[in-house]
């Protein structure tokens, strides 16, 4: 019997905005508070998901040898197809009673693919379609330097992303596009993520009503 309070919260941000941390701090919260929780991320740890991953911190090959590097629409396509299997284990744990905790997810895809002007979100929420909705989308709101600043002291490949003119255009698309497709993908809150991860986090637990 599906427990209906179970509810899919996501985690959205610049890249270095900290959904990775929070993410994992939400679901710290949970378990010590003995709130059924699943912590889960995109692309996920799955086949798809891996092969996005390796894709995206330039460590796939190409034929020539050097980082393959295929279309923008490719990607959203290979994000589509990793979001569709991810969606099946997400309706488990929610099915289960379990709140799903996801570290980004379809926003990322309108926002980040559209980069590309040939790519219109009406045929990435197409590409998406019957993929899990959020009950709640958390934009946690950091400025690109304070983003790029704190990823210069983080260990671990870059991802092609991070760099201060793409994330700027990310920025204003995710603001455009949280207002166009709230209605599709569910409520969306923008919180200060600027300040102490635990202050952030203490928004977050509120804002997901889990205090
Ligand atoms: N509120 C914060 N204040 C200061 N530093 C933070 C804060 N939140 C996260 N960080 C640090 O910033 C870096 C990026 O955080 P994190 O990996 O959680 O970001 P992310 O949004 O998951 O990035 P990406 O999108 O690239 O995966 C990490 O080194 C993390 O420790
Ligand atoms: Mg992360």
């Amino acid at each position: 019997m599906p427990q209906r309070d179970a509810r899919f919260i996501v985690l959205e941000g610049l890249d270095g905005a900290g959904t990775t941390t929070q993410a994992a701090k939400l679901h710290g919260h949970c378990t010590q508070r003995g709130i059924p929780g699943f912590v889960t991320n995109e692309p996920t740890s799955g086949p798809i998901g891996a092969f996005i991953r390796r894709l995206l911190t330039s460590q796939e090959p190409g034929p020539d040898g050097s980082p393959y590097r295929p279309p923008e629409s490719s990607m959203a396509l290979l994000f589509a197809a990793d979001r569709l299997a991810h969606s099946r284990e997400i309706h488990t744990h929610l099915d289960a009673g379990e709140h799903v905790i996801c570290d980004r997810y379809v926003f990322s895809s309108l926002a980040y693919q559209t980069l590309d002007a040939a790519i219109k979100p009406e045929w990435v929420v197409a590409i998406n379609r019957g993929c899990a909705v959020p009950d709640l989308t958390i934009f946690l709101d950091v400025p690109v330097d304070v983003c790029l600043e704190r990823l210069s002291r983080r260990a671990g490949a870059s991802a092609i992303y991070e760099t201060k003119e793409l994330l700027e255009a990310i920025a204003k698309n995710y603001a455009t596009l949280f207002r166009t497709y709230e209605k599709e993908y569910g409520r969306v809150v923008r919180l200060d993520g600027t300040r102490r991860v635990d202050d952030v986090q203490a928004e977050i637990v509120k804002a997901a009503q889990l205090d």
